[in-house]
């Protein structure tokens, strides 16, 4: 798959190097290019502009402060070259006292959406980068199950695919309104990481491996 990337921080290094080890042909965009080229060198991948990385791509992952994220667009090319692609958005829209500033009436997902016309999934924004660099990231032994949401059925599977490439357990949990549930699910996991917590914290949704094994109050256990 051809995947750009809007970004030449943590998470395109993080994201970028595990999708281009999988065999993915990559390209890093930046607003500095040397900045840029030297990420892909890093991950053995290719180098462009902004533009570059939204339009020769499949995909292309946003990941951007979420306050540069009108600007990255805008450079991108805006809604003529994003209309209809396909855009991961891992940002979050969140201060780094940890306190969110999603209002919970829209999220910065459907903004992007909005704004360009483009395919927008919400995934990656649960996790502090160090999770995604974990080969498999798994946590008691289970993969790390990665909540998703998008609006278009084909997106959300390429999307999947992207996150089982990690190792990890897709989870497509509806539309892109869904991101104001994964915005504010990220703001809690920041809040306990800027209070001290370990940087492998996650939500990780598991369900009981079978009925029998599961105890009801009152009831007798089944063997
Ligand atoms: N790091 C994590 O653990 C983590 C986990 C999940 C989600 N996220 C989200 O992922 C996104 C990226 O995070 P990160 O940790 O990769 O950030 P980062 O390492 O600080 O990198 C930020 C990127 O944004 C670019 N940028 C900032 N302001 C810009 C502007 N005005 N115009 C163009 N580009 C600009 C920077 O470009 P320059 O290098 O040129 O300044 C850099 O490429 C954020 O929204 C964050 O909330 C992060």
């Amino acid at each position: 798959m051809k995947i750009g990337i809007l970004g030449t921080g943590t998470m395109a290094r993080t994201l970028g190097g595990r999708w281009a080890a999988a065999g993915h042909d990559v390209l890093v965009g930046g607003r500095s290019a040397a900045k840029a080229q030297q990420l892909a060198t890093a991950l053995g991948a290719r180098s462009g502009s902004l533009a570059d990385a939204a339009q020769a791509a499949d995909v292309t992952l946003l990941a951007v402060a979420y306050t540069a994220v009108p600007e990255v667009l805008d450079a991108a090319g805006g809604r003529g070259a994003l209309t209809g692609k396909v855009v991961v958005d891992c940002t979050n829209p969140v201060e780094l006292t940890g306190f969110s500033v999603t209002s919970g009436a829209t999220s910065l997902a459907e903004q992007i959406q909005q704004r360009t016309g483009a395919r927008v999934v919400k995934a990656f924004n649960l996790c502090e980068a160090k999770v995604w660099q974990l080969d498999p990231p798994s946590f008691d032994g289970r993969p790390l199950v990665v909540p998703f949401c998008g609006d278009d059925e084909q997106a959300r599977a390429t999307v999947g695919a992207l996150i089982e490439d990690l190792g990890c357990a897709p989870l497509a949990v509806g539309d892109v309104t869904y991101a104001r549930h994964l915005e504010a699910m990220a703001a809690l996991v920041i809040s306990l990481l800027f209070r001290g917590h370990d940087p492998y914290t996650v939500f990780n949704l598991v369900t009981a491996a079978d009925e029998a094994r599961r105890k009801v109050a009152g009831a007798p256990v089944q063997p």
